[in-house]
């Protein structure tokens, strides 16, 4: 997909863009990574919702990707279904938690991507700034209160055309008030706030927020 498409403000291409078929894009995994996905959502592991899964891949496969860049890997399941479901892409993905790691690079190995897929054990604030860009598809899925403060290096890394795609950023319901924030987690809230405040007033990115999962924001770089 070019800059130019979405550089008159298409929204409407970029809505076209994000509307995929959860069913049919999840039907289409090994039957193996369909039972991952759903063991770790029914324990809670952190993985990608169904609806924001469908969307990625069809985002992927339609911008088209090269070049992915996750922030935050969890156990692979994400990035492992973007790498089967589009054979030549290249992902670069980070995570910080060791245990998580390792199972993210068995996931890669037993299905046959780990050389297109380099998994990084780091802190994303550090690794982000030795990583070289340009990536197609960047998907934000780490600390959330740390987003708005990585952005400006996400934009940096992202390809003009490219999109960023953001997770959880309405998280419960919290951050656009429409369920009370437990005061424990107003920081988050407020922070994921100022993430989507920043994305939309931001006249290089054209941005919508999806209601899928917690909610996605898909943010294309105009320029
Ligand atoms: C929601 S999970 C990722 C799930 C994965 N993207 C998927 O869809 O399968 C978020 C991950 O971010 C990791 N994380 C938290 N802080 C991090 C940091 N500073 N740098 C890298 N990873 C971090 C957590 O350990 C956790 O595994």
């Amino acid at each position: 997909m070019s800059a130019e498409k979405f550089a008159a403000g298409e929204r409407a291409a970029l809505a076209a863009l994000c509307t995929a078929d959860a069913e049919r894009e999840l039907a289409a995994l090994p039957q193996r990574l369909q039972k991952l996905r759903a063991g770790a959502l029914e324990v809670r592991d952190p993985t990608a919702a169904d609806g924001t899964l469908a969307v990625l891949l069809r985002l992927a496969r339609e911008l088209p990707a090269q070049t992915v860049l996750e922030i935050g890997t969890g156990e692979g399941l994400t990035a492992l279904a973007l790498a089967l479901a589009c054979p030549a892409l290249r992902i670069t993905t980070v995570e910080a938690d060791a245990a998580r790691h390792a199972a993210a690079c068995a996931h890669f190995a037993e299905f046959g991507v780990r050389e297109r897929v380099t998994a990084l054990f780091a802190d994303a604030a550090v690794a982000l700034n030795g990583l070289q860009g340009p990536f197609d598809l960047i998907f934000l899925d780490g600390p959330k209160a740390q987003y708005v403060h990585w952005l400006p290096r996400l934009k940096e890394l992202l390809r003009v055309g490219g999109v960023l795609a953001a997770d959880d950023v309405l998280l419960y319901g919290w951050v656009d008030g429409s369920v009370p924030v437990p005061y424990k987690r107003r920081s988050i809230a407020a922070r994921l706030g100022d993430y989507l405040a920043a994305v939309q007033s931001d006249p290089a990115l054209e941005t919508l927020v999806l209601r899928v999962g917690e909610g996605l924001a898909v943010s294309v770089l105009l320029r």
